[in-house]
């Protein structure tokens, strides 16, 4: 990995989003706002947080942006890519996101984003049945067509640089295959034999994005760059990856409240969460083999920050074969709730001499305003890593993310603890600062 001090950047960022539904829309309202002094980026890292570089009497805190040379605001450049014909306007108005108070200032520039006709293919979200599709003969010609399409974008908008980013709804899940996703080569074949078992149409995006120099990001659960050939791809690109799963309600609450029992040394026996929702996202969810992808993203939160082998007295009770706490995560879609998440989580602990004592949280959150934030940081930072040499599964930037992606081929293990992922975070940005990255994680 390097260590390298980021460059400065040149002109306009292009992003380029995949979907353009309530979270893409939040997003981008809320960037255009803030450019208009409408609105402040609350929530955003790297709007906001500061941090220290150099240590004792040199120490300083400062933002990110007077650390490392982040992309200003006021150079990004939206495009988007949906199934559904509906400009960024109509669609923040359907979305029921934000108010129309917030929208209508912004109407003029919201309206110019148009989606471009969408990769897609129904098998992976049956619920979703727009008609802004291309017509592709098979996988890789789809990627042909992306690849075409990120270049036009470049043309006609003048952009110096593109981020693409996944905020699409989530497809239904792709087990991992070494046969057709261990390596590029292979992966290249299926997507010419049109392998559409293997092949989900978010490979298309990722592929298509890789190859045309631009950083891709996951903000769904799907598995897309958490395959050998992806990695691989990015290496060979020089590109940087992230993903998956955007962390936002009851995922980072998990994140962060795990580390006080883990901490305090005390036991473990179960841990229910269970969600209601009412938008797209939670009517795609809906369908059990979607769920599944969001299932397996969501239970891996706790294992690697409360982990029984290393403490079989606190976390090695409880579910079916007794070597751990039980785990569970259920989503339920409920359409009068909208956007407007509510989360509830049961945490069944245990004390002195084994006595039981329960936690419950409930969370009232707001699933877009949590996540556009994330597509922020996460696009900003892509932006900056690769201008700093990085490529490859970008490790630092796990503190945003659900599901963070790690070699699992090398036995590595994702850090899915808050404060460690912020570790993590904060000596990158040191480092492509051009400082020491002196913090060390416990
Ligand atoms: N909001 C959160 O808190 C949160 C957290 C983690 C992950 N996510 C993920 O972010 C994604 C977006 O969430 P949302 O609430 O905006 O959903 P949404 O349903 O409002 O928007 C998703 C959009 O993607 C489009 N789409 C689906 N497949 C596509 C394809 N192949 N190409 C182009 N467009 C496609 C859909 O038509 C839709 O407009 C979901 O996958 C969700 O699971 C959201």
């Amino acid at each position: 990995m390097s260590t390298q001090k980021a460059e400065a950047p040149k002109g306009k960022l292009g992003v380029l989003v995949v979907g353009l539904g309530a979270v893409a829309t939040t997003f981008m309202a809320g960037v255009l706002a803030t450019r208009k002094g409408l609105a402040k980026p609350i929530g955003s890292m790297t709007q906001y947080d500061k941090i220290r570089i150099g240590k004792g009497e040199d120490k300083k805190y400062l933002h990110y942006k007077d650390i490392v040379p982040l992309a200003e605001l006021d150079d990004i450049v939206f495009g988007a890519w949906d199934v559904y014909p509906a400009n960024a306007f109509e669609s923040a108005v359907n979305a029921e996101v934000l108010k129309a108070k917030d929208i209508l200032p912004l109407k003029e520039e919201l309206e110019a984003i148009k989606p471009m006709k969408a990769a897609f293919d129904k098998n992976y979200a049956k619920r979703l049945d727009g008609d802004n599709v291309k017509e592709a003969k098979d996988r890789w010609d789809m990627v042909e067509q992306l690849r075409e399409d990120i270049r036009n974008f470049k043309k006609e908008t003048g952009v110096d640089r593109v981020v693409v980013l996944w905020a699409a709804s989530t497809e239904v899940y792709v087990p991992v295959d070494e046969n057709v996703h261990g390596s590029v080569e292979a992966l290249e074949a299926a997507m010419k034999a049109d392998d559409k078992e293997h092949i989900a149409p978010s490979m298309c995006y990722a592929y298509a994005a890789l190859s045309e120099g631009c950083p891709f990001i996951m903000g769904a659960p799907n598995t897309t760059v958490d395959i050998p050939a992806m990695w691989e791809l990015a290496e060979k690109t020089k590109m940087p990856i992230a993903g998956k799963d955007f962390k936002t309600g009851q995922t980072l609450v998990k994140s962060g409240f795990a580390p006080i029992i883990g901490t305090r040394c005390l036991g473990l026996n179960g841990w229910f969460s269970t969600n209601i929702l009412g938008n797209r996202d939670g009517l795609v969810l809906d369908e059990p083999a979607n769920f599944r992808t969001k299932e397996v993203s969501k239970l891996s939160t706790l294992e690697s920050i409360l982990v029984p082998e290393d403490q079989p007295d606190l976390y090695g009770h409880g579910n079916d074969e007794d070597t751990q706490y039980y785990h569970k995560v259920r989503i339920n879609y409920y359409p009068p709730r909208n956007d407007n998440k509510e989360g509830w989580d049961n945490i069944d602990i245990f004390g002195w001499m084994g006595y039981p004592m329960q936690i419950k949280i409930n969370f009232l959150c707001r699933d877009s305003i949590l996540a556009a934030p994330l597509c922020l940081d996460l696009v900003l930072l892509s932006d900056l890593a690769q201008r700093a040499g990085r490529y490859g599964t970008q490790r630092f930037l796990s503190f945003f993310l659900k599901s963070p992606m790690h070699d699992y081929t090398k036995g590595e293990v994702p850090v899915n603890h808050l404060f460690q992922q912020y570790v993590m975070l904060k000596n990158a940005i040191r480092e492509m600062g051009g400082y020491e990255a002196d913090e060390e994680i416990d």
